[in-house]
């Protein structure tokens, strides 16, 4: 299958995936089902719900299979959950109650059961790339990212446990900062981000005596950073907790790859790099590089450009060095070349990814992808 942008989503095309929507009044709403022939009243109805894109079926790609992280069931339980918890943390100006933070608890044994067990971590963003960009499924995407983080680096049950627990909680803090302020597009005055700082500190003080000491530390120094520049109080190296350095990194992957009212995602290349660049000053290198065997640069089924002009799409990636996937190259005249991997293949060392494909205009793609796919287009 191909993972296409809503955009260039066209009538005949088979979904290959169950397109679900996730806002704050659906949970878990099948919108469309696999194997769902589209027409023009379905791509529109995909874009009006501001649906990044779709896996098609393709029969040049048919032994593409990207594996989803968790399941459905237990992604809409754990929204659902996470949700309850930050609303009544909302209305009651804080006040919490222990059996809401029981049921936040047996949702996160789930996930980490659920990762634990997995045989391959990798995170598919292109799986969380289909929701409403609020901060439940962003503290959901961050509790993922940090157990497998955790489970790559061999910490034990329990501490994946209290790393999923800081992970969904770590932004509860935020329900008391006025939305205004939340999502305002330009800077934020000095006044505004004061009250944007005091979040962790706000969820540490009504969770005290409700989560782990250890769940707390995580919570409260989620924007520490390892050179003394972060917040609330500037903490460096080793004063920062284990769970905060992981919740850190993971967090500002998650927050830029997805898109917010004042800005839009960058693809998850771009963040690679960017974290990349800030080991030691502001993410631990041991824990950033158990992060990059958990992410990938490009995922599967995506179209990335290459520094020889072709265009290709990625079919596996190497653990070992997510930045030089396999990838198969697309022909000029549409039909689809040789398999390449990009980390062991000698022959294509010289070769780089330059970008991802996400916008195929401008350099005769769409013409490409319509002869690529148009075998698997039904016409009638
Ligand atoms: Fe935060």
């Amino acid at each position: 299958m191909l993972f296409i942008t809503s955009k260039y989503l066209k009538p005949g095309m088979i979904l290959a995936k169950d397109i679900f929507l996730y806002n704050n009044s659906n949970f878990n709403t099948l919108l469309l089902t696999r194997g769902q022939v589209l027409n023009n009243t379905f791509i529109d109805r995909m874009i009006y719900h501001e649906i990044d894109g779709a896996y098609i079926e393709s029969d040049a790609f048919e032994d593409i299979k990207p594996d989803s992280c968790i399941d459905e069931v237990l992604k809409s339980k754990s929204l659902r959950r996470i949700k309850d918890v930050y609303n009544e943390f909302k209305v009651s100006s804080g006040k919490i109650n222990t059996s809401e933070i029981r049921q936040l608890s047996s949702v996160v044994s789930d996930l980490v059961n659920e990762l634990f067990y997995k045989e391959d971590l990798t995170y598919n963003i292109m799986d969380f790339k289909n929701f409403d960009s609020n901060t439940y499924q962003h503290c959901l995407n961050v509790a993922i990212l940090s157990i497998s983080t955790g489970i790559s680096m061999g910490l034990t049950e329990h501490m994946l446990h209290e790393l999923g627990m800081a992970g969904l909680l770590h932004d509860i803090g935020k329900m008391t900062v006025p939305l205004e302020i939340l999502n305002k597009p330009g800077k934020l005055t000095e006044e505004e981000f004061a009250l944007m700082k005091s979040h962790p500190t706000n969820a540490v003080n009504q969770l005290r005596n409700i989560v782990s000491f250890s769940v707390l530390s995580g919570i409260q120094s989620h924007h520490e950073k390892l050179d003394g520049t972060g917040y609330p109080h500037g903490l460096s190296g080793k004063n920062i907790h284990l769970y905060a350095k992981i919740l850190a990194v993971c967090d500002v992957y998650d927050a830029l790859t997805s898109d917010r009212s004042y800005r839009i995602s960058a693809f998850p290349s771009e963040v690679v790099e960017y974290v990349m660049g800030c080991v030691d000053t502001h993410f631990d290198y041991d824990i950033l590089t158990n992060f990059l065997k958990v992410i990938v640069a490009y995922p599967i089924g995506t179209f990335v450009r290459l520094s020889d002009k072709n265009i290709a799409v990625v079919v596996k990636n190497n653990p070992e060095n997510i930045m030089r996937p396999v990838i198969r190259i697309i022909n000029e005249d549409g039909t689809v070349g040789d398999d390449i991997d990009l980390l062991y293949d000698k022959s294509y060392m010289d070769i780089t990814i330059t970008d991802m494909a996400y916008d195929y205009d401008g350099n005769g793609l769409a013409g490409v992808l319509k002869s690529t796919i148009g075998m698997k287009i039904k016409t009638s």
